[in-house]
Formats: C-alpha cells, sequence, structure tokens
C-alpha cells in the first residue's frame, strides 16, 4: 500500500505557542503513529525572510528553536521527516515555473496575504515586495515537489492550500497529469483565541502563550488573561462566555471540571482567582513534560542538528527520486 504523505511546516520567526499546538501540532504528533501516512514537517525559513528580510539573524536563531518545539511535542524524527526548507533549492527552482500561472492580482486578493499585509505595515508600509507577495507560489512548491497530499495546518493557511490546488490545476491542465493536488487537514480546534481575549492567538499580537514559557511566566500571563469586565466583586454572578480563563480551562481541563467552574462562576460561589489557580495547575501538567524536553534539547545543539541534517537527507533523496520519474514532463 502506497502511504499518503503528510507535508506542512512553521516559519521560523518565533517560539510556537499553545495557538500550533492545539491547532495544528496535536493533529501531526496522531497522524505520525498512523501506518497510512509518510509525514513531512518543513521549517520554511526562506519563507520566513519574506517579511525578515531585513532581520536574516533572527530567522536562522528559531530554526533551532521551531525544531525545539517540535522535538518536545514529541514529533519523532523517526517517523517524521524534519527538514530545513531552504536546504532544498529545487523548490526554489519550481517557484520560478509556477510563477507563471498566478496573476498578481489572485495574489492581492489572497485573504493570509491581505491580512498579514495589514499587520504587517511596519516592514512593507504601502509597498509590498516582490518575495512577500508571492510566498504562496514558494508554498505550492514546498507541498508538490513531496507530493504532498495531505496539509494540516490552521485555519488561516486555507487560502494558501487552496492557491496551490488552483496552480495544480492550472500545471496539470497545461502540462498534463503530472502534479497532485493537496488537501488540508484542519484539527476541530483549528483557532485559538488569545490571552487578551483576540480572536487569534498570534506572536506578533503579543497574546500568546509559548510552549516554552517558564512557569512563572506562564502563572503571569493566566493570571492576567481577559476575564469577564462585569465582575468586580468574587460573589459578582460572572459570564464565562467572554472570560479566557473559562476559554482555557475548556481546552486544559476535564469537562467535568470545567462545567463545575462555569456553574460556580455563573452562581458567585467561586472568585476568578480560584478557578484560574486550577487552570494554571493543568496547564502545568500538559506543559511540564515539554517544558522539560525542550531543557534537554537546549542542551544537546548537536543532537538537534543531526536530527536536522538526517531529515535534510531523506528529503533530498526523495525530491531527487519524484523529480527523476517525472522528468519528461517538466519543462
Ligand atoms: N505558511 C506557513 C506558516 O506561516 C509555513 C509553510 C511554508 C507551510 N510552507 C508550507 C505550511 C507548506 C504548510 C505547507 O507558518
Amino acid at each position: 500500500m502506497e502511504k499518503k504523505r503528510i507535508l506542512t511546516g512553521d516559519r521560523p520567526t518565533g517560539r510556537l505557542h499553545i495557538g500550533h499546538y492545539f491547532g495544528s501540532l496535536k493533529t501531526r504528533v496522531k497522524m505520525q503513529d498512523n501506518p497510512e501516512y509518510d509525514p513531512f514537517i518543513l521549517i520554511a525559513d526562506v519563507q520566513a525572510l519574506t517579511d525578515n528580510f531585513n532581520n536574516p539573524e533572527k530567522v536562522r536563531k528559531n530554526v533551532r528553536e521551531v525544531a525545539i518545539d517540535y522535538l518536545s511535542v514529541g514529533i519523532d524524527p523517526k517517523k517524521t521527516t524534519i527538514y530545513i526548507q531552504s536546504m532544498i533549492p529545487e523548490t526554489a527552482e519550481l517557484t520560478i515555473y509556477y510563477s507563471n500561472f498566478v496573476t498578481v492580482a489572485r495574489l492581492e486578493r489572497n485573504p493570509t496575504v491581505k491580512t498579514e499585509l495589514a499587520q504587517k505595515k511596519d516592514v512593507f508600509g504601502d509597498n509590498i515586495t516582490y518575495g512577500f507577495l508571492g510566498y504562496p507560489v514558494s508554498q505550492a512548491a514546498d507541498i508538490t515537489t513531496f507530493e504532498g497530499e495531505l496539509v494540516p495546518v490552521g485555519e488561516d493557511q486555507l487560502p494558501l492550500i487552496e492557491q496551490c490546488r488552483e496552480i495544480v490545476r492550472k500545471f496539470n491542465n497545461i502540462y498534463g497529469e503530472t502534479l497532485k493536488e493537496p488537501v488540508a487537514v484542519l484539527s476541530n480546534l483549528s483557532r485559538i483565541k488569545g490571552l487578551d481575549g483576540n480572536e487569534k492567538m498570534g506572536k506578533s499580537l503579543g497574546n500568546a502563550l509559548y510552549l516554552s514559557d517558564e512557569y512563572d511566566v506562564m502563572k503571569q500571563k493566566v493570571m492576567n488573561a481577559k476575564t469577564d469586565p462585569a465582575r468586580i466583586k468574587k460573589d459578582d454572578p460572572g459570564h464565562p462566555e467572554g472570560c479566557m480563563g473559562s476559554y482555557y480551562h475548556n481546552l486544559f481541563s476535564s469537562k467535568e471540571e470545567c462545567e463545575n467552574v462555569c456553574k460556580e462562576c455563573k452562581m458567585g460561589l467561586t472568585g476568578c482567582f480560584h478557578s484560574q489557580k486550577h487552570l494554571i495547575e493543568n496547564i502545568n501538567k500538559e506543559l511540564e513534560p515539554i517544558r522539560e524536553k525542550r531543557h534537554y534539547y537546549g542542551e544537546h545543539p548537536e543532537e538537534v542538528k543531526e536530527i536536522l541534517m538526517n531529515g535534510v537527507e531523506k528529503a533530498r533523496k526523495l525530491q531527487k527520486n519524484i523529480r527523476k520519474s517525472k522528468k519528461k514532463q517538466w519543462c
């Protein structure tokens, strides 16, 4: 039976947070244990440069941080190939061919690109670079160079997968059936709210709880997370709907505990402090083993490097084989 290739990745622009964890990392860990899949994860350093071209050191440093995050949450290099995007230069070559199948207007309309541009006024002002506008094309090359069929990502990435599918269809139309059309795989929690109540947790939004946050930092963040503004005194009846404490309880605590917390809050029986204390314990139960592994890999950089180099080697071999099998059809 031929295994289905999973292809996904992250930009190394910062450490990963619990939005990544619930949105995609947990799905990746689960999928790697399924013998029907052959998972590949890329650390997208070339893509990270498109909006950090003026800060290459940041990207370089975070390649390692993201690799450590992967290993710490349980991505197992024996089951999942982790590689660095820039070390497969053929992807850049393919990007050039693909760029003929995408109009500038289509890229400008891409909702993910639009949202990011609005957040990155400090980098681009009103003048977007050719490189950033074109990153969805290079992402299509990332996926198709390895014949990625399933792409587990957060919801914000859907327009990029759709763009990739369009490129594949156009390519196949003109050059004959050559490329596989990938499908996005969303976890049922593909978007996680920020500590401030924002619809999205994001490093650039400053509202993230990082997998690498030490206990005290995590505790402080949870204590300062948005709660019900109408609840001033402990026995005021609360509204858990708008409270981040209650929202994160749903992620980290048992169903029974969540129901209790909610009930007691609504009746004004227990204060936020009490509920936050339990939440902090539950978060810690989940994050402590991850933090411990992070410390281990932080102290063993050679081990991380070896894992990445082995991943690159595997990825290169596969890329060469796929390329060979399609040679006649390629331009
Ligand atoms: N765009 C993704 C991010 O912002 C990173 C990425 C690059 C990616 N290439 C990919 C994701 C291919 C999935 C598939 O983090």
